[in-house]
């Protein structure tokens, strides 16, 4: 009997790997994803053989290119952003765990697999249903929603009877429930469970605040192909390459802060606060090119289909044939965003200020003020008018007629 258990190294998982052994007395196989969660990953590996995890039974493996090129970039081109703000950060990240996670236990033969999200949140369903998608059979271990470790108090007794070691900062203030990748940082609980009260400066680990950034703006240009951007600068960058890049940016002038109450899948209202730097600039600015290289109908349709899209993810449903569909037509729009934007960075902003593409629909000779040569007859709009307002003639004849 063998278990994939999800291990970040952090207190919390390495408690769940010692309450494997003892509980189910299985072999226990650790997966640890570098996604850019800013955390050296070697001292996992040195807990997990501490914790009597075979030196063959642990992965660490870097997921940071894939995890931007096959999951947020895919993303980013349908401008998915759920309740009209939060920009998917942890969403995104998990059917990668997931798909790692059982490519893994397939590898060592596994038939079970774990993770380290509580029964209250979203990260169980999306973990949980991207294990079933991809192995249907799988046996799913979520300890939170098993044990009878539910208070810190138990918790730390549990880790200091089994000599689990606990940083001295862990066992004084409880601490922000977080949740990092490349593409964001979440923070939730502890103060922040009080949605009036707000959040302090020293809990922000990626961006300055708007107030405190530069007071001259500094412009960069993006350049993308298909909807995805290939040059920051005219420095070709590899995606993770990228967004590492736009989170400097970003953070460096104080954009991408994000204070908000969400509504879980499961059910509650929750507060959470994110800093995602490189993606609101990302966000920002290949909107702002889509502008000339989307048709109205493909943006209109794109911003039709986007909450639901976002839904989807929020709901960890990436595996559903429903988002594949919509992502094939997304994708088909990103084919002709192509080209280069411009903006200035500015105390929490991101200002487009220009914007060119070879597959542009921009044409001056339509829209111009001045003498056009020809391209456009004002004279037909007058029957596109009137054909408009047909109906509103027709009602406001019978209006009339009733006496109203
Ligand atoms: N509320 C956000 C979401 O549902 C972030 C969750 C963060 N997860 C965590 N384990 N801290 O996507
Ligand atoms: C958790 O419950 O583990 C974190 C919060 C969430 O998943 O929504």
């Amino acid at each position: 009997k063998k278990v994939v258990l999800a291990y970040s190294g952090g207190l919390d998982t390495s408690i769940i790997l010692k309450w494997l052994q003892d509980t189910y007395g299985c072999e226990v196989v650790t997966f640890t994803a570098d996604l850019g969660q800013g955390e050296e990953l070697g001292p996992a590996k040195v807990k997990a053989l501490k914790m009597g995890v075979k030196e063959e039974n642990i992965f660490i493996v870097d997921v940071r290119e894939e995890f931007v090129k096959e999951y947020v970039f895919p993303m980013f081109r349908a401008n998915a952003i759920y309740e009209g703000t939060y920009l998917l950060g942890t969403s995104i990240a998990r059917p990668l765990i997931s798909k790692k996670q059982i490519e893994i236990a397939n590898q060592v033969g596994a038939d079970a697999v774990c993770h380290g999200a509580t029964g209250k949140g979203n990260d169980q369903v999306r973990f949980e249903i991207g294990y079933y998608a991809l192995k249907p059979d799988v046996k799913v271990i979520a300890p939170w929603r098993e044990w009878d470790l539910d208070s810190r108090t138990k918790l730390l007794a549990y880790a200091d009877k089994n000599g689990i070691p606990v940083a001295a900062s862990k066992r004084q203030e409880q601490p922000y429930s977080t949740d990092a990748n490349l593409l964001h940082i979440s923070y939730e609980g502890n103060a922040l469970e009080d949605p009036w009260e707000e959040y302090l400066e020293d809990m922000f680990t990626r961006s300055v605040s708007p107030e405190n950034a530069p007071n001259e703006p500094t412009y960069i240009e993006l350049e993308f192909e298909k909807g995805d951007p290939v040059a920051l600068n005219g420095e070709r960058l590899s995606p993770a390459e990228m967004l590492t890049a736009l989170n400097k940016l970003g953070g460096d002038n104080g954009i991408g802060r994000l204070d908000i109450v969400e509504s879980r899948y499961v059910g509650m209202k929750s507060r959470g606060v994110y800093e995602t730097p490189g993606g609101t600039v990302l966000l920002a600015m290949r909107r702002d090119l889509e502008s000339i290289c989307l048709d109205r109908g493909e943006m209109h349709y794109k911003d039709e289909i986007m909450p639901k899209y976002a839904e989807l993810l929020y709901n960890g449903m990436w595996f559903s044939p429903e988002r594949e569909m919509m992502q094939k037509s997304i994708d088909q729009a990103a084919q002709h965003v192509n080209g280069t934007v411009r903006a200035k960075l500015y105390k929490g902003n991101v200002m487009c200020v220009g914007r060119k593409s070879p597959t542009s629909l921009y044409d001056v000779n339509l829209s111009t003020f001045e003498e056009d040569g020809g391209a456009y007859d004002q004279k037909d709009a007058a029957g596109f008018i009137k054909l408009n307002a047909l109906r509103l003639r027709t009602l406001k004849r019978r209006r009339t007629d009733a006496g109203k």
